[in-house]
């Protein structure tokens, strides 16, 4: 493998975004602490609101989506964060995921991606990996999470594909499962977290590293953190007042997107999103 020269290390800039229309969205399994078969989504309801975040981004943030097809037997597909991480040079690391139910989508996102001109590289077996659920580059840096979707060996193996340093982040709360979930990438060494999501030493690796905006218990219960964030435009789940009064007051524009039928399994803006870094 050939690890990644000088233009990784340049700070990454979101050319497009990977979005998956709910055609085939439900609830019909629970693998994580949000999801209760007694709680199903509002399908027309769900529909609205992605339609709804996926204006807000296309035609307020100005940022071109482009579109997979949900495939039938994969409900929570349009979850695209999940689908792996894309790295500059037009290549991913396909996800593998750590459940059943979920790994029916791999075959369609590695299509997807083959589809469109992107070199598509494998976790090794047995090694769990939730794509941008789980990683983030930031800078010269890759930040990621691990225990609850994604083994810590993935994270050696990105440090292996691209050259970067991995900094690894326990989570310790089944609430916040996907990195993503509470951790928020805001540009440069801006992000705002939830820290009772992560083990008291991934809490010390964030502080040493970034700048930090600390999510209140409730806001991060409404998925805070799984924000859009495309230059200084941030995409938020409804009623978070306090975070969107920290991003306004350092210059940021904020949209609020309702996502109470996606947050019933666990995902908000960010997981129906996946930043690719070429237009395809
Ligand atoms: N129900 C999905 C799962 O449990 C939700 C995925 C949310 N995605 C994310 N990037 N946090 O896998």
């Amino acid at each position: 493998m050939q690890p990644m020269t000088e233009p990784a290390a340049q700070a990454q800039r979101v050319a497009q975004l990977l979005m998956c229309a709910p055609s085939a969205y439900d609830l019909l399994y629970e693998i994580n602490a949000w999801m209760h078969l007694s709680q199903r989504p509002d399908k027309r309801l769900a529909w609205k609101q992605w339609e709804q975040l996926y204006q807000t981004l296309t035609e307020k943030v100005g940022i071109p989506v482009v579109l997979i097809e949900q495939a039938s037997e994969a409900p929570d597909m349009v979850f695209t964060a999940n689908a792996g991480l894309p790295l500059p040079g037009r290549r991913v690391v396909l996800s593998r995921f750590r459940h059943p139910e979920r790994q029916v989508e791999e075959p369609y996102f590695e299509q997807w991606f083959c589809e469109h001109g992107y070199e598509v590289i494998r976790m090794p077996p047995n090694c769990a990996f939730e794509g941008e659920g789980d990683a983030f580059l930031i800078d010269h840096l890759i930040v990621a999470g691990y225990r609850k979707r994604t083994d810590i060996c993935a994270h050696r193996y990105l440090s292996q594909i691209t050259g970067l340093e991995t900094l690894s982040l326990e989570l310790v709360d089944d609430r916040w499962y996907h990195l993503d979930t509470c951790f928020l990438p805001l540009g440069g060494r801006l992000v705002a977290y939830y820290p009772e999501a992560f083990d008291w030493y991934a809490r010390r690796v964030i502080e040493q590293h970034f700048e930090t905006i600390p999510v209140t218990p409730e806001e991060a219960l409404r998925f805070a953190c799984n924000s859009v964030v495309v230059g200084k435009h941030v995409v938020m789940p409804a009623g978070c007042p306090i975070l969107r009064f920290h991003l306004e007051e350092r210059g940021y524009t904020v949209y609020e997107v309702p996502m109470s039928e996606f947050i019933k399994s666990g995902g908000a803006c960010k997981c129906l999103v996946l930043y690719l870094l070429e237009p395809v």
